[in-house]
């Protein structure tokens, strides 16, 4: 099995931004000093997710970047910020196929002098609807996601479903079982409920089961790092995943939504979340994007558990 050395995990587009949080063990802040810097203008948050995760092990530097954010011009913006050339990237993993995680690929596909492999699940490219309880009804809100437009945009596109290595100890996580349960999309819901919808493969509207909901593993000197796009499938379920993939590995980190401040998901599972991390003895937990509010103050007041950091647009985490 592949394994980094180092690992340098970027956080590209995020709900949060804070030039004020300090340094830290590991993490590197774009804190105040760069924030008043005129020369360059600030990260920008926008309500989505990107994450730059670059792996050495060896000579060999591997660089994946982990869903696009809600657009292109967040995501293009923070590359540029940060220093980020997009022509460095290896991969591009799509967790899901909504639009505050692929938002930016356009961008980033066209910026580029060379195709760029895009790994995802087929089911990302179905036509999905959300419906409010006060009657409002989206339209086709992922039509602009379409596997030719991927392609001819400069998209090399790896449908999978099983685990793959992506090079230097960094792994796509392949479909997420439903283990636990609290977790995972309702099996069936009123239509106007505040809920997602899927037009399925047999043409049928469903709850959107975002079955095909992939996560990203870093398996780095023994440990495991794992970060999850959205976590429809349930953050525990996808640490569950990483467990049956690499075995009882030390849980060095939880990145990325969680899917606690969704407003269905009750409010019950973010104590059960955490009573699940202290079990698996999560190392240190970054709850970021659709984590909630409830999460963040939960998280970072409990005590026994992992260390809580706050995510902000611009931190680099180092792990070796
Ligand atoms: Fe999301």
């Amino acid at each position: 099995m592949l394994e980094a050395d180092s690992v340098k995990i970027t956080l590209l587009v995020d709900n949060q931004i804070d030039m004020l949080l300090p340094d830290d063990q590991n993490v590197d802040r774009y804190g105040l000093v760069e924030h008043f810097d005129t020369r360059v203008p600030p990260p920008i948050a926008e309500n989505g997710l990107s994450i730059l995760i670059e792996a050495t092990a060896g000579r060999q530097v591997t660089r994946v970047i982990f869903d696009a954010g809600l657009t292109s011009n967040g995501l293009m913006h923070n590359l540029a910020t940060l220093g980020i050339d997009a022509q460095t990237l290896d991969y591009l993993v799509l967790s899901h196929g909504h639009p505050d995680h692929y938002g930016g690929i356009y961008g980033l596909l066209e910026r580029r002098d060379t195709r760029l492999s895009v790994v995802t699940g087929a089911d990302a490219f179905l036509p999905r609807f959300a419906s409010m309880p006060d009657g409002r009804v989206s339209g086709n809100y992922s039509a602009a996601l379409r596997p030719d437009t991927v392609e001819s945009s400069g998209g090399s596109l790896i449908m999978c479903e099983d685990a793959i290595s992506l090079g230097g100890g960094i792994y796509s996580s392949g479909r997420i079982p439903l283990a636990t349960e609290f977790e995972g999309p309702a099996a069936t819901a009123p239509w106007g409920s505040n809920g997602l919808w899927q037009l399925n493969t047999e043409h049928r509207l469903v709850v959107d089961p975002v079955a095909e909901e992939q996560a990203v593993f870093v398996a780095v000197n023994g440990g495991l790092i794992v970060l999850t796009g959205c976590a429809h499938r349930g953050v525990v379920n996808t640490i569950r995943r990483g467990r049956e993939l690499f075995g009882d590995r030390d849980v060095l980190a939880v990145f990325g939504g969680f899917h606690l401040g969704f407003p269905t998901t009750p409010a019950a599972n973010v104590d059960a979340t955490y009573r699940e991390f202290v079990q698996v003895g999560v190392q240190r937990v970054i709850p970021m994007h659709c984590s909630g509010l409830r999460s963040h103050i939960a998280f970072s007041a409990a005590t026994g558990g992992p260390s809580y950091i706050q995510p902000a647009v611009g931190s680099v985490f180092s792990f070796s």
